[in-house]
């Protein structure tokens, strides 16, 4: 397997070092328009992973032809959020990057599936799928299994469990209208809702909402890339060993939970093809009515585009 990451700065860069880490793949591709940024990281990541035996080849450019052939495109490329900026700022100033990456790497790699990482991340993976002209089940979204792990982490860390004890997942928009599925969300088959009060439990549910801000307001100069890049990882991984696995993945909506031709982050199955399935889970009707709201709100901006 051939994986191309675009964008090689915070979360690009650290996808390919826990991917070269993660030996899934044979070769991997960094590019990003800045001159030397790539290739400089890509050695370093290379050096990294020689330091204990492992050898997957690792290539930083500028261009696109040694990505051709990819299997599986990360698109990163991109601004970050800058405190006090929305997801949505970014929405015109991004389109125009991820609009010009994927006709590359539709030309480039004709078959790869493409996962989108750059914000407004359910509008950018909307637009890859329009201008690369690829089927669904070829371009999908990174933002549930991050906002998932963020809200795993803080139940946990408020239990005293283990993350990997809580079943949880995050549905709806990468942003302020994202559904935590609290009557899914158990701790050893115990819904959380017996183990934590109604208040408390609001208050990690909007702690999960704004995750992403919480780090930016730290960082000042740019946003969270740890957590996204291993939650790259996991789809990446997913697709690689063709798992079949239920993750929460930003997926274009064709009448599944009443949604039509909006992306939005719903359960799905992925494996060697990408997107295999999207999963209709049993969802209360605040739950359902949550996700609508979700979708139509990232409906709204895809309208901005002009698609
Ligand atoms: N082609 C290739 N790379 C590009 C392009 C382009 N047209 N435009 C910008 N880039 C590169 C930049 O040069 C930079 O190296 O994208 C990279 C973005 O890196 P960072 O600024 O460090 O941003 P990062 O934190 O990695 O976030 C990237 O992921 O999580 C989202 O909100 C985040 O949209 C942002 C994206």
């Amino acid at each position: 397997m051939k994986v191309t990451v675009v964008g090689a700065g915070n979360v690009g860069a650290t996808t390919v070092k826990v991917l070269a880490d993660s030996d899934l793949v044979r070769e991997i591709v960094l590019t990003d328009i800045v001159e030397g940024i790539p290739q400089g990281k890509a050695l370093d990541i290379a050096q990294s992973i020689s330091a204990y035996g492992k050898d997957t080849r690792i290539i930083g450019t500028n261009g696109y032809e040694e990505t051709a052939g990819s299997d599986i495109v990360v698109i990163t490329a991109g601004f970050p959020r800058k405190p006090g900026m929305t997801r949505d700022d970014l929405l015109n100033k991004n389109a125009e990057v991820v609009g010009g990456v994927v006709k590359q790497i539709a030309h480039f790699s004709p078959k790869c599936i493409i996962i989108c990482v750059t914000n407004p991340l359910d509008v950018m993976a909307y637009l890859a799928f329009k201008v690369s002209g690829f089927p669904r089940e070829r371009v999908i979204g990174m933002a549930g299994v991050l906002d998932t792990s963020r809200f795993k982490l803080f139940l946990a860390e408020e239990l005293g469990v283990s993350a990997s004890d809580i079943q949880a997942m995050v549905l709806g928009g990468h942003g302020d209208t994202m559904v935590p599925l609290i009557d899914h969300t158990t701790v050893d088959g115990v819904s959380v809702r017996k183990l934590i009060d109604k208040e408390r439990l609001e208050k990690i549910v909007q702690r999960a909402r704004d995750g992403g801000g919480e780090i930016v307001n730290y960082l000042k100069t740019g946003s969270a890339f740890y957590a996204p890049a291993t939650s790259v990882l996991l789809m990446i991984e997913a697709i690689v060993k063709d798992k079949h696995m239920v993750l929460p993945v930003a997926a274009l909506c064709q009448g599944e939970y009443g949604i039509k031709d909006t992306y939005v982050g719903v359960p799905a199955h992925l494996g060697r093809g990408g997107l295999e399935k999207i999963v209709e889970t049993e969802l209360s009707a605040e739950e359902l009515a949550a996700l609508k709201k979700s979708a139509a709100a990232v409906r709204e901006q895809i309208d901005v585009l002009k698609l």
